[in-house]
């Protein structure tokens, strides 16, 4: 599958967001949209009003990320607020099962996150209630932290259980994400690449946005 670039704009300026997303329109495939509630991770940053207006504020695919407690409450409902992917952590959800098909019968994706400390072992007869899994290569909450490298081989798992059901998931990798561990990800299976400060904090967004894509790709033809 082509790889795809999802900014993340939690590293963006959040008082001008419809401007941010404008600067790398032209390169992203999706807009990483991460939502804390201070509960399942020690930060805050938005909800249902600024996605609501972020739907409205640019024409790309909005990829949500839900770091919140509850997932099965609340998540389904993101699909009417303007997502295209609602993605959740495993470790928040009672039920990621029902609550994976409420946010397909709302007409969403639904993506299974999970946390460096959480194996993907347990999840893999689940995978195919969902349309995209998520494994994080930093401890989730914050933008700008280092790449994890010991993810690799659950990135290479998560790829190896994909293809040996046959199945059609997207494989995300969010967290310290750059030119170069996006093509270490690359290699290890991953198709769909989030970056935040690699992106926003760089002078031309677009540009590292494409360099990360194209280094991607290039790991990929390899692989
Ligand atoms: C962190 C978020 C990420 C964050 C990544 O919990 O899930 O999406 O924006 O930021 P960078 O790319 O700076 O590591
Ligand atoms: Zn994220």
């Amino acid at each position: 599958m082509p790889t795809q670039l999802a900014p993340s704009i939690l590293s963006a300026d959040f008082a001008r967001l419809a401007d941010e997303a404008a600067r790398v329109e032209s390169v992203a495939d999706l807009l990483h949209v991460d939502v804390m509630d201070n509960h399942f991770v020690p930060n805050l940053t938005l909800g249902p009003v600024v996605v609501e207006s972020l739907r409205r504020a640019t024409s790309l695919p909005l990829d949500l990320h839900l770091m919140i407690a509850d997932p099965d409450r609340w998540a389904p409902e993101y699909v009417a607020y303007g997502a295209t992917l609602v993605t959740f952590h495993v470790e928040a959800a009672m039920d990621p099962v029902q609550t994976a098909r409420a946010i397909r019968s709302n007409g969403g994706k639904a993506g299974l996150a999970v946390k460096p400390g959480t194996a993907l072992a347990p999840y893999l007869d689940i995978l195919d209630e969902f349309d995209m899994v998520l494994v994080m290569t930093v401890e989730p909450g914050f933008g700008g932290q280092r790449f994890m490298a010991e993810m690799l081989p659950k990135i290479r798992e998560a790829r190896q259980a994909i293809a040996n059901r046959d199945l059609s998931l997207w494989l995300e990798v969010d967290g310290g994400i750059n030119a170069d561990t996006a093509a270490q990800c690359a290699e290890a299976g991953a198709d769909v690449f989030v970056a935040g400060s690699a992106v926003f904090d760089a002078a031309d967004p677009a540009a590292a946005g494409a360099a990360i894509k194209a280094a991607a790709d290039r790991a990929m033809a390899v692989a």
